[in-house]
């Protein structure tokens, strides 16, 4: 296989590979109590940040040990007349079981960035990765069934919902429900 070429760009972002100092540039948006909600995290402390942002920088491609591919998401030098890029959250999928050919996938998004369909087009670089570059059969998004802004996204991604799983998660003190949502590689050319 073609080694990925990094950064995926699209016509607003910059999908790109982790960098040390993304500790810093991501700890405002998870240290948010609104973005860890619905998360399986607690909002993070600055030392989360670096721990977690070590685990993720190993992950650059579903075909390394890491079976694994998490990007930050950023804008585009000069959007918006904005000087330089800034980061607006990360994308991230992984293979899931021992199937090289099944993944899931997840996302997080700066609140101050949303509701522009920048999430959106950063998953949808991402799909079209797993699909056209991995030869991906299946991909499968799961969210806490309250994360609507989450339900929603998947949908606009052109994701199926197939199912509603009541309170299988202890989350945060509680049994919640989850959704999953999924995309076949035969969807693609359906729609
Ligand atoms: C889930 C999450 C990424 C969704 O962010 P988002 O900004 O709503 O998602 P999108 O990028 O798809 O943007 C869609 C919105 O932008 C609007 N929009 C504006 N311009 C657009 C464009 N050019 N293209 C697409 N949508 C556009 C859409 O109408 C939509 O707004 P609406 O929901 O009010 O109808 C975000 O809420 C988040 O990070 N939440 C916290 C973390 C989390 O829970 N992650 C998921 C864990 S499972």
């Amino acid at each position: 296989m073609e080694p990925l070429s990094l950064p995926l760009t699209t016509d607003r972002l910059s999908v790109r590979a982790y960098r040390e100092t993304d500790a810093e540039a991501l700890l405002p948006i998870y240290s948010r109590e609104d973005v860890a909600q619905f998360l399986l995290c607690e909002p993070w402390s600055a030392e989360e940040a670096r721990t977690e942002i070590a685990q993720r920088t190993p992950k650059t491609g579903l075909d390394t040990e890491s079976r694994a591919l998490s990007l930050i998401v950023e804008t585009k030098d000069g959007l918006d007349g904005l000087e330089g890029s800034v980061v607006i959250g990360d994308v991230s999928i992984w293979l899931t079981g021992d199937s090289a050919e099944k993944a899931e996938m997840g996302w997080v998004l700066n609140p101050a960035a949303g509701g522009h369909g920048f999430a959106s087009e950063a998953a949808t670089a991402l799909l079209n990765v797993a699909f056209d570059h991995y030869g991906l059969h299946r991909v499968i998004a799961q969210m806490d069934a309250r994360n609507t802004a989450s339900a929603k996204m998947a949908e606009r991604l052109g994701m199926t919902c197939e199912a509603h799983l009541r309170q299988d998660w202890w989350s945060k003190g509680e049994w919640t429900d989850t959704l999953v949502f999924g995309m076949l590689s035969t969807d693609r050319h359906v729609a």
